[in-house]
Formats: C-alpha cells, sequence, structure tokens
C-alpha cells in the first residue's frame, strides 16, 4: 500500500515535495491552502484530485492519509504541525522547522506523544555532495572535526518587502532563519554536538532598500512590516569544545552569493560549497566537493565527483521522508536536531539583542 499524502500550502516548494514524494511511490492525494485558487493552481499542475480551502476540511475529507507536507510562511509550521499529528498523520515541514525552539519542542513532544515521524525539509544535507562527504566522515576518514565555518551570503538577496519573509512575527527573522540549512549541514557533519555558548550580532542596513531585492521570493507589500536583520555573524562553542563560525546574509557587501560548509577535521578537511552566478543560478555558478589530507609528506586536495542537481536535494529530501516512513531508508533528519538548531538561532538573536554571549541549556 503505497502511502498517501495532503499537501498543505501551495508555496513553491510544492514542485519538489509533490514530484519528489511520487519518485519514492508515494500518493499525493490532496492539497488545502487558504488561498484555494493557489491550491487549485497546483492541483491542476500535478493532477491531484482533492482540493481543499483549508486543512480542517481536508483531514475531515480524507481520513485516510498518512502524512501530510507543510509549506506555509513560517508562523504556521507549529499549529499546522501539531493539528496534523492530533490527526494522527506524520508531518514533513519545510524549513525552519518553527519560528523558535519552545515551538520546536512543543512539535518535538506532541510527534512523540503520538508515535509518528516528524520531519523537516533541510534539503541540504540530501545533495549528491553531502551524501558523499558523510560517507566519508562515517567512516572515518575526515576523524572528528574541530572545526567548521557555515555561510550563506548573498549580496543583493532580500526576498521581497513587506510580505511575511521581513515580517519578524510572520518569519521569526530575516536570513538567520531563511537561510539556516548551512548552519544545520555543518551541525550534521559534526555529529549535532550539544551547543554550549553563542556570540552573536545582527545589522539591519540595507532591509529597506530596494536596490538589495532578489530575483526571487515573494511580491512586495505597500506599507508591509520589515523588521528583520539583512545580514549576521556569530560564533558558537560546543560543550565537545568544537567551533562553528557562520554567517548569513540577504544584503551585504559580498562579491557573489556563497553558499558553504568548510570544516577542518583531525585527519582531514572539506569543503561543500556553490557559488551562485550572478542572478541566482545560472551557468556561471561552480559547486565545489572537496576533501584536503596530508599523504607521504605532501598536502593532496582530493575532488570527489558528484552527479549535478540542480534542485539542492529537494526531490531527494522529500524522497527520504517517504522512505523513513517505510522503513527503507534512515531519516535524514530528526526533532532532536532540529532543536539544537533552533537553540543556536534564538541565542544568535538574544546575543544580539543583549550583546552578551549567550549560554545554552
Ligand atoms: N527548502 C527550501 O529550499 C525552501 C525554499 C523556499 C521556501 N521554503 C519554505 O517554504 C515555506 C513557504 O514559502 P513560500 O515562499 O512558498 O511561501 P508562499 O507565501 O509563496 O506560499 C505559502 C502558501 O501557504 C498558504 N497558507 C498560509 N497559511 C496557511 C494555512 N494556515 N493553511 C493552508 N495554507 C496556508 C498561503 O496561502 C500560500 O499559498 C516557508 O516556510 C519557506 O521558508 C523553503
Amino acid at each position: 500500500m503505497s502511502c498517501k499524502i495532503g499537501i498543505i500550502g501551495a508555496g513553491g516548494m510544492a514542485n519538489y515535495h509533490i514530484p519528489g514524494f511520487r519518485s519514492a511511490g508515494a500518493e499525493v492525494c490532496a492539497i488545502a491552502d487558504i488561498r484555494v485558487d493557489a491550491a487549485k493552481a497546483v492541483a491542476q499542475k500535478y493532477d491531484i484530485k482533492n482540493v481543499y480551502g483549508g486543512v480542517a476540511e481536508m483531514f475531515d475529507k480524507q481520513p485516510g492519509l498518512d502524512a501530510v507536507s507543510i509549506i506555509t510562511p513560517n508562523k504556521f509550521h507549529k499549529p499546522l504541525a501539531i493539528q496534523a499529528l492530533e490527526h494522527d498523520k506524520h508531518v514533513f515541514c519545510e524549513k525552519p522547522p518553527a519560528l523558535d525552539a519552545a515551538d520546536v519542542l512543543e512539535m518535538k513532544t506532541k510527534a512523540e506523544e503520538k508515535g509518528k515521524t516528524l520531519m523537516f525539509d533541510f534539503n541540504n544535507r540530501a545533495r549528491p555532495e553531502s551524501r558523499a562527504m558523510m560517507q566519508y566522515i562515517t567512516q572515518d576518514v575526515v576523524g572528528r572535526i574541530n572545526s567548521a565555518q557555515a555561510l550563506w551570503i548573498r549580496r543583493t538577496g532580500i526576498p521581497g518587502f513587506g510580505g511575511w519573509f521581513t515580517n519578524k512575527e510572520l518569519s521569526g527573522g530575516g536570513p538567520v532563519i531563511d537561510l539556516l540549512h548551512m548552519i544545520d549541514l555543518a551541525l550534521y557533519f559534526m555529529q549535532y554536538p550539544a551547543p554550549a555558548w553563542v556570540l552573536g550580532q545582527t545589522f539591519a542596513d540595507f532591509i529597506d532598500d530596494k536596490s538589495f531585492k532578489g530575483p526571487w521570493g515573494i511580491p512586495d507589500v505597500e506599507r508591509g512590516v520589515t523588521n528583520v536583520e539583512a545580514a549576521a555573524h556569530a560564533f558558537v562553542l560546543f560543550e565537545t569544545g568544537q567551533v562553528l563560525s557562520l554567517r548569513n546574509s540577504w544584503a551585504e557587501m559580498n562579491k557573489r552569493e556563497e553558499v558553504s560548509v568548510v570544516f577542518q577535521g583531525r585527519n582531514a578537511g572539506g569543503m561543500v560549497r556553490r557559488l551562485f552566478g550572478i542572478d541566482g543560478l545560472d551557468d556561471t555558478s561552480i559547486d565545489t566537493c572537496e576533501l584536503y589530507v596530508q599523504e607521504n609528506g605532501r598536502s593532496v586536495n582530493r575532488q570527489i565527483v558528484v552527479e549535478p542537481d540542480e534542485t539542492m536535494g529537494r526531490l531527494g529530501a522529500a524522497a527520504n521522508f517517504v522512505l523513513a516512513l517505510e522503513g527503507k531508508e534512515a531519516p535524514l533528519n530528526t526533532p532532536d536536531e532540529a532543536l539544537k538548531l533552533m537553540k543556536i538561532i534564538d541565542a544568535i538573536y538574544g546575543s544580539a539583542a543583549s550583546g552578551k554571549p549567550v549560554q545554552i541549556q
């Protein structure tokens, strides 16, 4: 019997969730969006039979659903996940997991109480580069990773002015929370150590400057709220003594968009990096996946060749959710990891607000 999935929110990531779920043999039976026309358009494009103007109606009319995927603005991740878990559905939720760690703890507790799977779309873990690098890490070629640097830095990448992305109440914050993927990937490579201290700073220069608008995102909302950071820099010390430094920006004087994790292990260093083209993704993008070792008294750089994946793991991450439900693949992420990640994000904002390091309990 194939897994039956309902989509909540007709956001752009539906273009990856739906084919990703189907590639793993799941049936996408229904879609619900408070903007029913948006749901209808996606349903037509992907031949989804049942369309609803809200999730309550979907749960009512589709009792046979096994799971849902949540593709809505961040503020609604927690309430919708809790609602779905209450209906005994497994949940695949877009990133960020929620607005803050307290919300993620509630979601994790509810999933445990219901005995259901809760996973998040940390799609960069499903990239061929990340999967290859993780093999070297688990085979101990890399050794303990002492230190890592995570970057998702854009020069002109504000995803719309005044819409939900720039409204802290709806989004939880700016690029720290929106572009959390490389922080997550670095933590994943480091085996998700427990964070101890975080020192961070945020900057809001350019957040109102339309010349820093990205080539994608959502339409501007006139007189909407724009109260999030444009860039952030932080340093994390873990209980293990490992360290992570990170930079996230939508708008900052960077040469070009860079998305990378670089690490220094005891046996090898490494890098997974995409240098984006001038205007988002184009054929000037450069991907790198490398290991750095000392062999026979020489420095050796190993280039890991992987198949290109322009979706940055988005199809693979959705497929992994289905395969994990069926016990065919290990889940690519867990609620415990999401909770640690969100504690770090809360602490970056806390440190930026107080001007002091924040200790994580
Ligand atoms: N993993 C990635 O690479 C990636 C990329 C882009 C966006 N995202 C995430 O996807 C999510 C959606 O982003 P988007 O840009 O597609 O947003 P969007 O605003 O374009 O679409 C969100 C949709 O959710 C609907 N919605 C809102 N509240 C709802 C509710 N209570 N019930 C049902 N539907 C509801 C809206 O009507 C809208 O159609 C965000 O959390 C974002 O962070 C992830």
